[in-house]
């Protein structure tokens, strides 16, 4: 079980977190939802341990991640909100780069990453330099690169980003099968309508703070009202048709 007991990150006096809190189980796909700025991505970096928390604690079965970050990244698959790939390489290069630092066997890494290229539709351009990818296809790479040890714990920031149609409904349906194999899914997005196809459970987010926390079945129920109307009634204090208006009047004043 990945715990987040009582979460907070300040990076100056306002704190991006606050008081956060959950367990995910063996099975459970969590989906993180929050508008942007609301604190989805300093969440994921606390929970990959890249950052520590100004307090709480991150377990897994029961032991502070930070006592043993090594031991803890062998068995978490973490999609990052940005690519640091290196352009000059090639993606067979990088992935075969961070399966050794792994410490995947080679015959392991070979035949892995010969099918998860063919998979991602990366195979024939697997010796280009990832410079000369598109977004999408770096995404995919970040992707490949995120589950070819076959972790325990899934982590996505906003996974989707750039990828094509078919991309995107083949890595959804793999959440969900992630989930239904036993997995742990910890899925963060600002689009409501992916986390309501492929989540268990919600955990809303607005600046910094929980506003909602449960299944995605009693979620809209308690409110009364559809999963979007619940997220557009707790986090949206804009009002967007207004807004969209004033851009146009401003575009064609003189
Ligand atoms: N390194 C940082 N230094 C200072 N403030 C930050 C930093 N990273 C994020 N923030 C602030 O923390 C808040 C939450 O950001 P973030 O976690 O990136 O939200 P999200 O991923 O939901 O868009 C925002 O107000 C953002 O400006
Ligand atoms: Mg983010």
């Amino acid at each position: 079980m990945l715990e987040a007991v009582q979460l907070t990150k300040r990076y100056s006096s306002i704190p991006a977190v606050q008081d956060l809190s959950f367990a995910l189980r063996p099975g459970q796909v969590i989906g993180c939802l929050g508008p942007n700025g609301s604190g989805k991505s300093t969440t994921v970096k606390m929970l990959t341990g890249l950052l520590e928390p100004s307090r709480g604690v991150v377990r897994f079965d029961g032991r502070n991640i930070q006592d043993d970050l090594q031991g803890y990244r062998r068995v978490l698959g973490y999609v990052p909100e940005e690519a640091h790939l290196y352009p000059y390489l090639s993606g067979w290069e990088y992935l075969e780069m961070i399966a050794t630092l792994r410490g995947m066997p080679w015959s392991e890494i070979k035949t892995k990453l010969d099918s998860l290229l063919e998979l991602f539709s990366l195979h024939p351009h697997r010796h280009a330099s990832i410079a000369t990818y598109s977004k999408g296809m770096r995404q995919r790479i970040l992707l490949i690169a995120a589950i070819m040890h076959n972790p325990q714990i899934f982590i996505f920031d906003e996974p989707l980003s750039g990828l094509d149609v078919t991309s995107a409904l083949i890595f959804k349906n793999l959440v969900q099968e992630l989930g239904r194999g036993g997995k742990l899914v910890f899925y963060c997005s600002h689009v409501l309508e992916v986390v309501e196809k492929v989540c268990t459970d919600v955990l809303i987010l607005r600046k910094g703070v929980v506003i909602a926390q449960d299944s995605v079945a009693n979620i809209g129920q308690i409110l009364g009202q559809s999963l979007e109307n619940t997220f557009l009634h707790l986090v949206d204090d804009v009002d967007t048709m207004s807004v969209a208006h004033d851009i146009v009047e401003v575009m064609g004043a003189a």
